[in-house]
């Protein structure tokens, strides 16, 4: 059940969501014709295996990844019903990457790899993913040599230390997709430390925005970072744009 905090804030999306009518920006309305309003089909061969994870009744042991410890057993099915990004999602991400001809991406929050596998199909581009459950990671790269897709590097273990360690190996990034720890303090540190090693073409994508208040103080202060010229709620997620070309504007959206 959605709690108050997500209904206000999806009252709110609707009132001050726009349509292409009301986009002056040249950026903003080539963005929005080429990757919002347009019709997708989901990849049949990755469909067919979220839906296999979804009817799959293994119990993996996953660690809450705040305290350390492997606390809860849950089953892959019910990771795959609450974790995954939803086809649309994935395809428009895919998108944005085709978008911003992405060739280094960053996906924070691996679950078991179907949004990875929706980017990998950009097939010049790198998607380094990271996940901290050894038990979800697993899945994930059973799945990845199932698709055959040889693109994806999967980067096991605690993003607080993987993160830093990644970016110190790395010129650019310029796709991200923060998805994993959903409280304010995380996102905040990891959006900060990608920033180092974005372009003024980066895109950066942050996952339910609207979850909870502190996701929500989190995305405000993120999308008036001095270092950020646009932004973009789609209510699922936010987007984030960091060329200084563009008139500082903050748009909400829906996908169609
Ligand atoms: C919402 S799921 C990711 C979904 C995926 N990006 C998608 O779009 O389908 C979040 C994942 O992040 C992982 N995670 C959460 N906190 C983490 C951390 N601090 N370090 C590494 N992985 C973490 C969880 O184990 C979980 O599998």
């Amino acid at each position: 059940m959605p709690s108050f905090h997500q209904v206000k804030s999806f009252v709110h999306h609707w009132l001050y969501e726009v349509d292409d009518h009301s986009i002056h920006s040249p950026f903003f309305f080539d963005l929005y014709s080429k990757t919002v309003r347009v019709k997708r089909s989901p990849l049949p061969k990755i469909e067919s295996l979220r839906q296999s994870l979804l009817k799959n009744e293994t119990a993996l042991a996953v660690e809450d990844l705040g305290s350390g410890k492997a606390v809860t057993k849950k089953t892959l099915g019910s990771i795959a019903e609450t974790s995954l990004s939803p086809a649309d999602f994935s395809l428009f991400y895919l998108d944005l990457l085709h978008y911003c001809n992405a060739h280094r991406v960053v996906e924070l929050g691996t679950s078991l790899g179907v949004n990875t596998l929706y980017l990998a199909q950009k097939k010049d581009a790198r998607i380094f993913t990271f996940e901290g459950s050894h038990a979800i990671a697993n899945v994930a790269l059973t799945n990845f040599e199932w698709a055959e897709q040889k693109n994806i590097e999967l980067i096991e273990g605690n993003i607080d230390s993987t993160l830093p360690r990644f970016l110190e190996s790395t010129a650019k990034v310029d796709f991200a997709f923060i998805d994993a720890n959903h409280r304010q303090a995380p996102t905040l540190r990891y959006f900060h430390q990608l920033t180092r090693r974005v372009t003024e073409k980066s895109v950066i994508v942050i996952d339910d925005i609207h979850r909870s208040e502190e996701m929500e103080k989190a995305w405000l202060e993120i999308r008036q970072d001095t270092l950020v010229y646009g932004s973009v709620d789609l209510f699922r997620c936010g987007l984030l744009f960091f060329d200084p070309n563009i008139t500082k504007q903050h748009f909400v959206w829906s996908l169609k």
